[in-house]
């Protein structure tokens, strides 16, 4: 995987929040990390591929397939996420409705992929994931969160593991939350989401000169977890 040059620019006006940008490729375990780090520490959390995948979805729904007409989908983006009481877990309100098991399908995910490679929808999409930079601090879940959205964070992990594991992982949730599932159809459609999230030209998913990588094949997510806590202890 490339590593990125260092970027000169700033996080935002919010230098001053501290921010933990977590990267990666799908299925490493981000999703689960981050909600941990930010339930652990009381800070915001960003799932920026949520609101890739509400673009692909609301692109999809309203049969928009032109880049300008799905950026401009993204700009009006009438999103809201809530937390939900009983779980913790965030909830997605889309125009008013909870969308949030709609944009967890594999079907999603693709969709997502695909307007995320568009440079457009990318750029529309910058100051909303820079804005939820608030006090007492921000855990970032995305593949360019280190790189572009957030580049002077202080703290940068890359999230990777074995596209098999990912797979397998991936396959355990969706079976989990009662979703037909097929494991050699996950594994296809994970190597053909990194390929597209690499190759692309704008902002593809690569590692910060500063991230610490960790390679979570063989490790369990209260082993991931606790490694990151350590390198965070500086911040909290
Ligand atoms: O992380 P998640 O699987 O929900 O993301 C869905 C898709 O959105 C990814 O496969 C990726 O192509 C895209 N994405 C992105 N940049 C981000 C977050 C997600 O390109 N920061």
């Amino acid at each position: 995987m490339s590593q990125n040059k260092p970027h000169k620019q700033s996080n935002s006006s919010n230098d001053s929040v501290p921010v933990i940008t977590v990267d990666g490729p799908s299925g490493s375990g981000k999703g689960t990390l981050c909600q941990k780090l930010a339930d652990q520490l009381g800070w915001k959390l960003l799932d920026s591929g949520a609101l890739y995948r509400l673009v692909g979805y609301i692109a999809d729904k309203k049969g928009v397939t032109d880049p300008a007409g799905i950026a401009d989908q993204a700009l009006r983006l009438d999103i809201e996420f809530v937390t939900d009481s009983s779980t913790g877990e965030l909830r997605s309100i889309l125009e008013g409705r909870d969308v949030t098991r709609d944009i967890r399908t594999e079907n999603c995910g693709d969709l997502a992929s695909r307007v995320a490679a568009l440079p457009e929808v990318r750029a529309a999409l910058l100051e909303r994931q820079r804005a939820f930079c608030e006090m007492p601090g921000l855990i970032a879940d995305g593949r360019d969160m280190g790189t572009v959205v957030f580049p002077t964070a202080p703290l940068k992990i890359f999230l990777d593991a074995d596209a098999e594991e990912r797979a397998n992982r991936r396959y355990n949730q969706l079976k989990e939350k009662g979703f037909d599932a097929s494991l050699a159809k996950i594994l296809d459609e994970i190597r053909e989401r990194d390929a597209r999230d690499l190759q692309r030209s704008s902002s593809p998913l690569a590692i910060a000169e500063d991230a610490l990588v960790i390679d979570s094949s063989a490790m369990s997510i209260d082993e991931v977890f606790n490694t990151v806590l350590k390198a965070a202890a500086p911040l909290i």
